[in-house]
């Protein structure tokens, strides 16, 4: 299966273009959890300040259970969806509760969390953990479905599963959570969506099907909800 071929080219290329970011320089689990639940809905470039902003003033998973909720929704002004900070807490406060104020090392324990879907639990699965398993977003589904050139409509709930199911299987052991970074990072800042595709600088422009068949701009296929 051709998705084996990316794994070499694209952890050269990330080890050499990754962005230098908060969480990157020290993944432990809190701050990869932090993290990811403020990227699902807000760039990087803005998560920045506000992630320093949260950590400072909330270090640990015991000290975010416990912040009155009021001080909680001022550290996430400005990011919107409110939700998300609410179930940080609940889930701070089950993390404190059942699992001795660590996140699980654990795939399913981590979605089991409110506020963790497959993509955040595979997150932090594998880059606080390096265990293998895919974290597939949007930029993850269109990497993938461009180099495969499918037109599998990534919508689909079917789609993301298969995707997953390809991923699993080529997965480093050693570079799980550099892997599917590897692969965000590509999505975000290279694989653009529509006509902002920058193929030139790809590293697996060689690779990718819809390059070699001249479709990048019709891929990924998406219907409307
Ligand atoms: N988007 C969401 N999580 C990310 C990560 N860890 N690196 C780059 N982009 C991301």
């Amino acid at each position: 299966m051709i998705l084996k071929e990316i794994v070499t080219p694209l952890l050269r290329w990330y080890h050499s273009h990754a962005r230098i970011l908060p969480w990157r320089e020290n993944p432990n689990p809190y701050f990869v959890w932090i993290s990811e639940i403020m990227l699902q809905q807000t760039r990087v470039e803005a998560v920045k300040p506000y992630f320093d902003r949260f950590i400072s003033a909330l270090p640990t998973v015991e000290s975010l259970a416990e912040v009155p909720e009021n001080e909680l929704l001022k550290l996430w002004e400005g990011l919107g969806y409110y939700n998300r900070a609410r179930n940080l807490q609940k889930s701070a406060q089950e993390i404190v509760i059942n699992h001795d104020g660590k996140l699980p090392a654990n795939y399913k324990k981590l979605l089991s969390l409110p506020g963790i879907g497959p993509y955040t639990a595979g997150a932090i699965a594998s880059i606080a953990y390096q265990i293998p398993v895919p974290a597939v977003d949007g930029n993850v589904l269109r990497v993938i479905t461009r180099l495969l050139a499918s037109r599998d409509d990534i919508m689909k709930e079917k789609t993301r599963k298969k995707i997953e199911s390809y991923l699993a299987q080529v997965i480093p052991a050693n570079e799980a959570g550099n892997f599917n970074q590897s692969l965000m990072e590509l999505g975000a800042t290279v694989c653009l969506p529509k006509g902002a595709a920058k193929c030139y600088s790809c590293p697996l422009k060689q690779i990718c099907l819809s390059f070699a068949e001249d479709c990048i701009s019709e891929i990924p296929v998406k219907t409307p909800k």
